[in-house]
């Protein structure tokens, strides 16, 4: 068993990452939730694999009811969130009851939504059973829905009061979703931990130690800045082009990030920030899992950019290697941007 804390002003609460966590969820929601009652949110798919054990664990201490929808990104809707408080609502769910997330990214940003919004706020559990969410959404408090055709433009910040991760449910995802997992864990050791980078070389299980070691340093960076105001923007190193290249070749997110933070190491080359042997050494990285490294010329997408919700003010904070394990925050101006990268080439 592995534990972090993540500590905040307000809001600190407990990650524990633990082989077959699911079959004694109660010993650890005890020590967080004394009330009665708790309302799971799940979708389709994980409904069939870990529903009703997780029901009936849950059973031993609590009153238990749930609410499916269906699996992928088209719940993160705000007709989804509609539905859903009502089913919760129709139910009897009250303000001192607690919300479960059990499942992926969309189970974890909306039911993190729907606890930061129904009666003003009610505490709640991420349970994530992708390496995706176990690796970003689940930590860290960023709960959202989809809007005018926009990625998580609707969301409040609302920290879960604990996160309990069962490494034992990568077991049931295949190769493409393991992998899309390991582009945020690859991503998590070239900004911040280059041992982990290189352990990862050799291909090792993706086990408690692992996991701990990939989320310290997400910790480290949402304690910094719990509002994503500044340290914790070296999390979107990778995701300024990820995101251009994601919504218009159909990636998955790891994917589409795994290309990003490759467009990010050229630019970093070009502007003489990055190292140039961190571009063959994190291609490599991605390659030994699958992940697509197929060169997209960055200059292209800097104008996408501009639309990116990160972009704020006229101002884009760039992302940038050093050395691998090591970034830095650069804020450009749109019109450095088009000095440097459009008016030079016309
Ligand atoms: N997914 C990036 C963050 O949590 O800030």
């Amino acid at each position: 068993m592995k534990k972090l804390e993540i500590q905040l002003k307000d809001n600190s609460y407990t990650i524990i990452i633990e082989d077959g966590l699911l079959s004694h969820l109660c010993f650890y929601l005890e020590q967080v939730y004394s009330n009665k009652k708790i309302f799971i949110l799940t979708d389709d798919i994980v409904k069939n694999l870990y529903l009703d054990k997780v029901i009936n664990e849950l059973k031993k201490k609590y009153e238990v009811d749930y609410v499916v929808v269906p699996n992928g990104e088209n719940s993160k809707s705000i007709m989804t969130y509609t539905k859903v408080c009502e089913e919760f609502l129709n139910k009897g769910i009250r303000r001192n009851d607690l919300l479960l997330a059990l499942g992926g990214g969309v189970i974890g940003d909306l039911c993190g939504f729907i606890a930061g919004t129904i009666y003003r706020g009610i505490p709640y559990v991420n349970v994530p059973t992708t390496l995706l969410s176990q690796m970003d959404s689940s930590i860290g408090g960023k709960t959202g829905i989809d809007f005018a055709d926009r990625k998580n433009i609707l969301g409040v910040f609302k920290q879960p009061i604990m996160v309990c991760i069962d490494p034992k449910t990568l077991d049931t995802l295949n190769d493409r979703e393991m992998n899309n997992g390991m582009g945020e864990l690859i991503k998590h050791g070239a900004i911040g931990n280059r041992a982990l980078l290189m352990k990862l070389k050799d291909k090792p299980k993706i086990d408690e130690t692992i996991i701990y070691e990939s989320l310290s340093v997400k910790k480290k960076v949402v304690e910094k800045d719990e509002f994503d105001l500044k340290e914790r923007m070296t999390l979107n190193f990778g995701h300024t082009f990820g995101h251009a290249i994601e919504l218009k070749y159909g990636y998955k997110h790891g994917e589409a990030v795994a290309i990003g933070m490759l467009m990010a190491v050229r630019m970093g080359m070009d502007l003489k920030i990055t190292d140039s042997s961190c571009y063959p050494e994190l291609k490599q990285i991605l390659q030994i899992y699958h992940l697509p490294i197929e060169e997209y010329d960055y200059r292209e997408y800097l104008k996408d950019t501009v639309l990116d919700k990160k972009n704020i003010a006229g101002i884009v904070h760039f992302i940038f290697l050093t050395h691998l394990g090591e970034c830095k925050i650069y804020p450009i101006t749109e019109s450095q941007i088009k000095e440097r990268f459009y008016e030079c080439d016309n």
